[in-house]
């Protein structure tokens, strides 16, 4: 039997507990809420994937798309020899784009909070890039996450794809970006924000004929119930994707059926029938809106790109 070492044991004793307590604080709050991170798990990542695949769900192919024709306008400025950090790295799809189009990166850094998957995207690209350094951290990047100290005098370009940052309300993303400034020797930033649209479009994104992302927001349920010992019924709860006008963001919530009672961990938790628990929040931005943004974390905004719709935008940051 392969024994696990102390270190990672211990760690995941840890990690168990700061989900338990996620969980029970978002479910006691007056607006019961879990943090979208928590989606994550090797299912929820894998449902990721295919919701990425779905016609529904533009902003990956858009972002792509934009990648494609950007990249190499950014490569001659890009040094030899820069390692390439990414967050919230999942499958690293886009970043083989970054790859083929910017030769002479010496690292690869992907951060992402779902274990199995990152490990997994990083081992197939160490087969394709070999002369790429591959060097994964799993990790929470709203906590501290701390680069390899051999890295700290490398020049790097960070990658933040995906429209992630939406993910944050405001206040969030602006101290999650003040966060990347402080990172050492950053040279760019490519951040990629989906922009405000019909929101006929948007909840159809969020919430696919073929229901995968309703399978995903679930999943959490499901999660919650295995690494936890909850006992939710996931069919008393239904999928629903929100356009909320006011902060320019789509939501996802879960909704009760019916009036019940949910335990976990000792505790019973209430809902009444229509109650809803908040999962993820997607923010919308116009160029200026998330100009001002990275300006208040300490980024010049140079080039924002889009493509010809104007349904998703990539900014390239740099230092101020
Ligand atoms: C919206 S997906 C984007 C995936 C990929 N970058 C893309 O562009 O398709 C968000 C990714 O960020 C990861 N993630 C979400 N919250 C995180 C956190 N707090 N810390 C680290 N990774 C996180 C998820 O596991 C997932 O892989």
């Amino acid at each position: 039997m392969t024994s696990i070492p102390a270190e990672t044991l211990s760690q995941s004793i840890r990690a168990d507990q700061t989900f338990l307590q996620s969980i029970l604080t978002g479910l006691q709050a007056e607006q019961k809420t879990i943090d979208s991170k928590w989606l994550y798990d090797p299912k929820g990542s894998h449902l990721f994937d295919q919701i990425t695949e779905l016609d529904a769900y533009y902003p990956t192919r858009t972002e792509i798309e934009i990648l494609e024709r950007g990249l190499g306008e950014l490569a001659p400025q890009i040094r030899p020899g820069t390692a390439l950090m990414e967050l919230g790295s999942g499958s690293s799809v886009k970043t083989r784009l970054v790859f083929e189009h910017i030769p002479g990166l010496s690292t690869y850094v992907p951060v992402d909070i779902s274990e199995s998957h990152l490990l997994a995207a990083a081992a197939d690209l160490a087969r394709d890039y070999p002369l790429i350094e591959m060097r994964p951290i799993v990790g929470d990047f709203t906590s501290d996450i701390s680069l390899p100290k051999d890295l700290s005098n490398v020049p790097k370009l960070l990658f933040f794809p995906g429209s992630t940052i939406g993910n944050f309300e405001p206040e969030g993303a602006v101290e999650l970006l003040t966060r990347c400034r402080q990172i050492e020797r950053v040279d760019d930033f490519i951040v990629g924000f989906d922009l405000v649209k019909d929101p006929c479009t948007l909840v159809r994104a969020y919430d696919d004929e073929l229901g995968v992302t309703a399978a995903f927001n679930l999943n959490l349920l499901v999660r919650i119930n295995r690494e936890l010992g909850a006992d939710f019924e996931t069919a008393a709860f239904r999928h629903e994707a929100r356009w909320n006008k006011r902060d320019s963001r789509i939501e996802m919530h879960l909704v009760s059926k019916r009036s019940q009672t949910v335990g976990i961990a000792g505790k019973r938790i209430q809902f009444s029938q229509g109650e809803t628990i908040h999962t993820e929040n997607s923010h919308k931005y116009t160029t200026d809106r998330f100009s001002d943004l990275a300006g208040q974390a300490g980024w010049s905004v140079g080039e924002i790109w889009t493509d010809e719709q104007d349904l998703f935008a990539v900014a390239l940051l740099k230092p101020e």
